[in-house]
């Protein structure tokens, strides 16, 4: 069977995790990489045998030998690498947030349009199994309808100063956030209308990074359910983990909790106390397993056979949406309406 010839664009933490899956994957081959560092694509190369690296993706684009193209840069950066992606005539799979505007998610949608391109924006969570099980419960009416939740999100300070190097450049509720908003929405099946956030630029800033150490932000839905939305950054590196994730749902006849805080194991040496993060990305009998591989495997599966993803650049948009409204929140300390998406793109779920 033809292998799907995948490019990467950025090879940091993410990229070069996108590199050991495909270039392990039997539908896929990585044909090239790029990355603005010549140590990271000589590094990657090396890892998993990739023929081609390129510090311009630009000329990597002009390849005709690319089915489709991955997107991981910074938060900020997504945008015009993805245009560059959909307008050289490959499928792209860009990770979260999609975009930082919505004008620029609309222009990469009309784009893919234009040139029959798919577009997968990676918000892998919603390949973990209890999320998953949590769409299944909400859409059978196990729980009734959806009255209001919770979502938490929150990171120890080594996340904001040190794993990554552009946390000045970004949010906590783009980085973080972005997932859980994504969740609601799916799991709610209905779209975000309005939107009040207030945040907290205390100990990060004193440190020279120019951000939120927390925000908190209310998001209103068009089925009348509000989630309250958490992400911070500040936890101290004794936190057993890495990332506190928790989630709550409450509907007129039910209850759902998601803790994954813990992933099911805790451990303790003589260095530490820790809960392993083991359910989106782990190596199993050599290979890579977990939610993430398993968005990896989709996206292969949608551009082969020609299908839509299952996380479109439309649902990518509408978390882009959400998180604008958040931050113009932030800046006016009025709640601040989220605007529908243009007819051509169109809703996916009830505004009303
Ligand atoms: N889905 C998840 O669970 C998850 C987890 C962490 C990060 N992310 C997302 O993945 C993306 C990448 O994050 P990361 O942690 O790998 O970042 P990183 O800093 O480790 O790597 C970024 C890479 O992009 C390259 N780059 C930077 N600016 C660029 C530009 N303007 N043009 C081209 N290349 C550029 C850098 O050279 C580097 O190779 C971010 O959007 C982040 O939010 C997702």
């Amino acid at each position: 069977m033809e292998r799907t010839r995948i490019g990467i664009i950025g090879l940091g933490i993410m990229g070069s995790s996108y590199a050991k899956i495909y270039s392990a994957h039997p539908l896929a081959e990585v044909v090239a990489v790029s990355a603005l560092r010549q140590d990271q694509i000589d590094k990657v190369r090396s890892l998993y045998g990739v023929a081609n690296g390129y510090l311009d993706y630009r000329q990597m684009l002009e390849r005709k030998d690319l089915d489709a193209v991955v997107v991981a840069t910074p938060d900020k950066y997504h945008f015009e690498p993805a245009r560059a992606v959909l307008e050289s005539g490959k499928h792209a799979l860009v990770e979260k947030p999609f975009t930082t505007s919505t004008a620029e998610a609309d222009e990469l949608i009309r784009i893919s349009k234009r040139v029959g391109k798919t577009i997968q924006v990676a918000f892998n969570h919603r390949w973990l199994g209890p999320y998953h099980q949590t769409k299944k419960s909400i859409e059978s009416g196990e729980i009734g309808a959806p009255l209001a939740g919770y979502a938490r999100k929150n990171d120890t300070i080594f996340v904001s100063s040190e794993y990554i190097t552009w946390a000045g450049e970004t949010t906590s509720a783009w980085f973080l956030s972005a997932h859980d908003i994504d969740l609601m929405r799916w799991f709610l099946a209905s779209e975000p209308v309005e939107a009040r956030a207030w945040g907290r630029k205390e100990v990060l800033a004193a440190k020279g990074i120019p951000t939120y150490d927390i925000i908190q932000a209310q998001v209103k839905f068009a089925s009348g359910a509000f989630i309250t939305f958490e992400s911070a950054w500040v936890y101290p590196n004794t936190f057993p983990s890495m990332v506190d994730s928790f989630m709550e749902i409450i509907g007129t006849a039910g209850h759902i909790h998601l803790d994954r805080k813990c992933e099911s194991m805790e451990i303790s040496t003589a260095k530490a106390f820790s809960y392993p993060k083991l359910f989106l990305n782990t190596e199993i009998f050599g290979r890579m397993r977990g939610a993430f591989p398993a968005c990896l495997e989709d996206f292969l599966y949608a551009v082969r056979e020609g299908t839509e993803p299952q996380v479109t650049g439309a649902d990518g948009r509408q978390v882009t949406a959400v998180l604008e409204a958040i931050h113009r929140s932030l800046e006016t300390g009025a709640s601040e309406m989220i605007p529908p998406p243009p007819p051509e793109i169109g809703a996916r779920y009830a505004r009303g």
